[in-house]
């Protein structure tokens, strides 16, 4: 008989997200006349802007004539695309990131799951709590999360590190050392952000410890307050401890059309189990050549068309649009006697459960009673119980129409 990997039994049979989808399309089939409001998963409601559409029926005009027609692309990306996101996204503000240093690929969360292939099974992995669940389930799938705890939802082997209000949100250093570190900033799910101080603590730390830290940067375009970096390798001494991820999911609507990359500095190294030192670069290289064809020309195209001044004039316009969203259901829940965390340098806000009730329960009032959905903040990790997430993804209109009714709520 065929044997399966044992870790698919040890994880929660559904991903977080399909887990509200079924519930989601269950009320929905029992009550087809409610106008339900979607702020659990943070997919975008706005269309692609104007020049990435345009971008796109050039590539699709290429992609119909003998001449211009793409086939297979470099498994890296196309360069007019990796240089338009070194001069734009890092040499612009003063980084020092090299177009050969970025591999594009199908979107962040792959990537986030793909790069586990690099790393031995021994590798201890620090989280914080609560946690975009993608880091978690797929070094569980990998066998490096130990056993899960079913009270708890926590597992033996990885490493908590708790955000709570009585933090701030910002996470200490590890008591025991990680050889992974997964940072997401600014955070999902909790909306909040690290300081350069408080970001170079952590580089310090990787550097003092041969630590990796895994940074994913998807909202970094979200980010109003000055000061805060959007690149982990605007710290001194990064390009040594950081791989970074990036998308064009939330940045410029592209979740549908699945693109993101990341940056692999040259200088990373591990060593192999004989105590050879090797290229993690090189590793991830032969990593996605193996198996990954790249990602589809058009998108690229697409993607290109957002580092012109065109594009991002559009894209600057799209986020001030969920920004103004996130301040509006900041403002009106906080107004409502809530306790509202995050919403001023992310899509997300993180809201205390009234009245003691779980995140499980207050999510189930909300879909029946308010026919909004929300994300329970138990399925990022045990430090999100007592919270739920709200996205400001939504139109304008769903937004406020979510924001008059969760104020005007009787829980
Ligand atoms: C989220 O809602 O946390 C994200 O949209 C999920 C994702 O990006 O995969």
């Amino acid at each position: 008989m065929l044997r399966v990997n044992d870790n698919f039994s040890l994880i929660p049979q559904s991903y977080l997200f399909s887990e509200i989808a079924k519930r989601v399309s269950d009320f929905q089939r029992a009550n087809p006349e409610a106008r339900i409001i979607r702020m659990g998963i943070g997919d975008v409601s706005r269309p692609l802007c104007p020049a990435a559409v345009e971008a796109l029926h050039r590539a699709a005009d290429h992609q119909a004539d003998p001449a211009t027609f793409h086939g297979y692309g470099p498994e890296q990306g196309y360069e007019f695309l990796r240089n338009a996101i070194a001069r734009s996204d890092y040499h612009d503000r003063g980084i020092d990131i090299t177009p050969d240093e970025i591999f594009i690929s199908d979107g962040a969360k792959s990537d986030l799951g793909n790069i586990g292939d690099l790393f031995s099974t021994d590798c201890r992995v620090a989280v914080t709590d609560p946690v975009y669940p993608v880091y978690v389930d797929t070094n569980a799938m990998a066998g490096r999360a130990g056993r899960p705890d079913s009270a708890s939802g926590s597992w033996d082997r990885i490493i908590y590190l708790p955000s709570t209000a009585e933090n701030d949100f910002v996470p200490a250093l590890p008591l025991q050392r990680p050889d992974i570190i997964y940072l997401c900033y600014p955070n999902n799910p909790t909306g909040t952000v690290l300081t350069r101080p408080q970001l170079a603590q952590w580089v310090e730390y990787a550097l003092a410890n041969s630590a990796l830290i895994l940074f994913d940067s998807a909202y970094e375009s979200y980010i109003t307050t000055p000061g805060i970096p959007h690149s982990i390798y605007e710290i001194e001494g990064a390009r040594r401890c950081a791989i970074e991820f990036r998308s064009f999911s939330k940045t410029a609507g592209f979740t549908g059309m699945r693109l993101g990359y990341t940056v692999v500095p040259r200088e990373l190294t591990g060593l192999t189990s004989d105590g050879t030192q090797v290229s993690i670069h090189q590793m991830w290289l032969r990593r996605q050549t193996t198996k990954f064809n790249g990602a589809s020309y058009v998108v690229q195209r697409a993607a290109e068309a957002l580092f012109t001044p065109e594009g991002k004039r559009q894209v600057a316009e799209t986020i001030r649009y969920y920004m103004a969203n996130a301040s509006l259901l900041r403002q009106k829940l906080t107004e409502a006697g809530l306790k509202v965390y995050g919403g001023i340098d992310a899509p997300y806000l993180w809201v205390k459960t009234p009245d003691g009730y779980s995140s499980w329960e207050f999510f189930d009032i909300l879909l029946s009673k308010y026919h909004i959905v929300v994300t329970p903040g138990a399925g990022f990790g045990p430090a999100g119980e007592g919270y739920v997430r709200l996205t400001a993804f939504s139109s304008a209109e769903a937004t406020a129409a979510a924001a008059s009714r969760l104020a005007e709520a009787k829980y």
